[in-house]
């Protein structure tokens, strides 16, 4: 593969990659063998610093020495800036000075106000983007000074939005910054649809998690490819907010929807917090277990309706491949096609 970009972008250029691609920071299933991969692939890796630690169990600073062992290329750092308690803030403050003291220059920003996290980047001359779902997020992190928008849509793994992605196109096609979209994207003709609307570039998530250099056990890799768009459904049971899921045999046992207690404590400004943070922490556990547990006994796995595309596990630089080669000039890979719409 050539050395030029397919496309440059203002993504592409702000993070001197290749491949307008980002594999999506994911708790839990972001070890650094897969962040590496993507950079190292031309996309950029990103990483999630409690799925380094708390997961993967290495040192926050050693992992992304490990990284730049397997890559020389940018990669990037997640700093979910909620501040819904002191310690975690106080953590989250460490992890970004150690990223940028190790020559991260790339941070994406998750649920609250990057302004202090845009000041400490700011001296180090790098580049913030922030995860939006609607355009009162996007205009609150514009004042907090980022540089980019990663526009999460209500097709995503994770925290899904409730907006399609040209809805997002037109809620913040205006704003004057760069905008990747974050949701969905399941093959290479979904990628490139995405650029030539006018994305800057994808962030993708569950594609990635289908892959070799990913830790997931094959139980969840397994389910990913077994699903089709359908599975996927959203629990306000895993952090109080939607966050889409497989539905297994376990999701039906359990249900989706948050009991009446956790409702009403939601409700209340106070009990909200401590709400949120019991959730965070039952859901920290769970996740880490049953995404490496290798016999598949807690079918509890986060994945987006982009299954729909995702056929085979596959080295990453596999997939960043063929999302390049679309970009250079067009492949027609029937082993892509969707399984279901
Ligand atoms: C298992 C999983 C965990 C995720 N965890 C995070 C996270 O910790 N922080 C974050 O900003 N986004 C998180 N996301 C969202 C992804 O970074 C990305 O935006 C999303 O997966 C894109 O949608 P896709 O899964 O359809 O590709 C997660 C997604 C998945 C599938």
């Amino acid at each position: 593969m050539s050395d030029s970009p397919p496309q440059e972008t203002p993504f592409t250029r702000h993070t001197d990659i290749r491949v307008p691609i980002i594999c999506g920071p994911m708790y839990p299933c972001s070890n650094p063998e897969l962040v590496a991969a993507a950079s190292e692939a031309g996309g950029i890796g990103i990483i999630q610093p409690v799925a380094m630690t708390f997961v993967h169990g290495h040192d926050f600073r050693e992992g992304i020495r490990l990284i730049k062992r397997l890559t020389d290329r940018p990669i990037g750092m997640n700093a979910l800036i909620e501040k819904s308690s002191r310690k975690y803030h106080d953590r989250m403050v460490e992890w970004v000075s150690i990223a940028l003291d190790e020559g991260v220059r790339f941070f994406i920003t998750s649920l609250g106000n990057p302004r202090w996290v845009v000041e400490r980047v700011k001296a180090y001359d790098g580049i913030v983007y922030h995860d939006v779902t609607e355009r009162k997020w996007a205009l609150k992190g514009l004042d907090g000074g980022v540089d980019g928008l990663i526009a999460v849509n209500n097709r995503a793994g994770g925290h899904a939005g409730a907006l399609s992605h040209l809805q997002l196109l037109d809620e913040l096609g205006d704003l004057g910054v760069p905008l990747i979209c974050a949701g969905g994207i399941g093959n290479e003709q979904q990628f490139a649809e995405a650029i030539s609307q006018g994305y800057a570039g994808c962030q993708l998530g569950t594609r990635f998690i289908a892959t070799e250099e990913c830790n997931a056990a094959m139980p969840y890799k397994q389910a990913i490819l077994d699903a089709d768009e359908r599975d996927i459904v959203l629990s306000n049971r895993i952090t109080g907010v939607p966050v889409s899921i497989i539905k297994t045999p376990y999701i039906e046992k359990i249900g989706t929807k948050a009991g009446a207690f956790a409702r009403w404590m939601m409700k209340g400004n106070r009990t909200k917090h401590w709400m949120r943070m019991f959730y965070t922490l039952r859901s920290a556990f769970q996740l880490r277990q049953s995404s490496l547990d290798e016999k598949g006994e807690t079918e509890f796995w986060q994945a987006g309706k982009s299954v729909a595309g995702i056929h085979q596990i596959e080295p990453v630089a596999a997939i960043i491949g063929r999302y390049e080669a679309i970009l250079r000039g067009g492949i027609n890979n029937e082993a892509t096609a969707r399984k279901s719409v």
